[in-house]
């Protein structure tokens, strides 16, 4: 078995979701997603986990923290999520060499998941995601007119926890740069011939669904309801 630490990334506003508070704190059953999703990486063994949260926030996820477990320490978020990715990596002990990282807003993906994934990080596997197939079709359009229809044979729809060797996520931070996930990151230094190591996909779960939009809570509910 690896062993991990974890970066659960929980700083963001939420905008898109419009809710009250941060999204992290919006409840599924009245449990807030930044618990469920810790729940999760606990459960699948993580040996640290460092929460990313809004600063105006800390005190109060801080103290939803559970007392067992884990050590589980609480840091500031940045601007975006690579900044906030690039914090909570700065707060993980030093032995942790292999990091998963994961959005509070996928708070139903489960632990089996997560185990899954990390298990995939060996070797020369330096990166492993979860990912589901995309089942739309998919055009590119320019200026409202369709261009051309996107082969999806090729295509998959990446969730997180993104696993990764620590050296190799760290090095792709340092090169600074911003980014919709961690993989992207690192997918530039492979191109670049910094790193050599396979970047590989693990299967997803519709659990593991991203909670952006309010709908996206209606659908999550239900989920959670079926899971129970
Ligand atoms: N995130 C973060 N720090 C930021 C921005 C996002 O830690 N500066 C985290 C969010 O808390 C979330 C994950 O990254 O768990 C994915 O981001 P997203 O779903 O876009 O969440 P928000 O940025 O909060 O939502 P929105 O974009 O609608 O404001
Ligand atoms: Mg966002």
């Amino acid at each position: 078995v690896t062993t991990f630490g974890a970066v659960l990334v929980a700083a963001g506003s939420g905008e898109r979701l419009g809710a009250a508070v941060p999204k992290a704190l919006v409840t599924l059953r009245g449990t807030p997603l930044v618990c469920l999703a810790l729940d999760a990486l606990v459960d699948a063994g993580a040996t640290d986990v460092v929460v990313v949260v809004p600063p105006t926030h800390r005190e109060q996820v801080a103290a939803l923290l559970p007392r067992s477990g884990p050590p589980c320490t609480v840091v500031d978020g940045g601007r975006t999520r690579t900044e906030s990715v690039r914090a909570g990596l700065a707060g993980l002990p030093s032995a942790v060499t292999v990091v998963a990282v994961h959005d509070a807003a996928r708070a139903l993906m489960p632990a089996a998941t997560v185990r899954t994934t990390v298990a995939a990080v060996t070797g020369d596997v330096v990166a492993a995601a979860p990912a589901l197939p995309v089942p739309d079709t998919l055009k590119r359009v320019a200026d409202g007119q369709i261009v051309a229809t996107v082969d999806r044979d090729d295509l998959v729809a990446v969730q997180t926890p993104q696993v990764f060797r620590r050296s190799v996520l760290e090095a792709a931070h340092l090169e600074g740069g911003d980014a919709t996930d961690d993989l992207a990151l690192v997918e530039r230094l492979v191109a670049a011939g910094v790193v050599d190591g396979r970047l590989v996909v693990t299967a997803g779960s519709p659990l593991g669904l991203k909670i952006t939009y309010p709908h996206d809570l209606v659908v999550a509910a239900a989920l959670q309801e079926g899971r129970a």
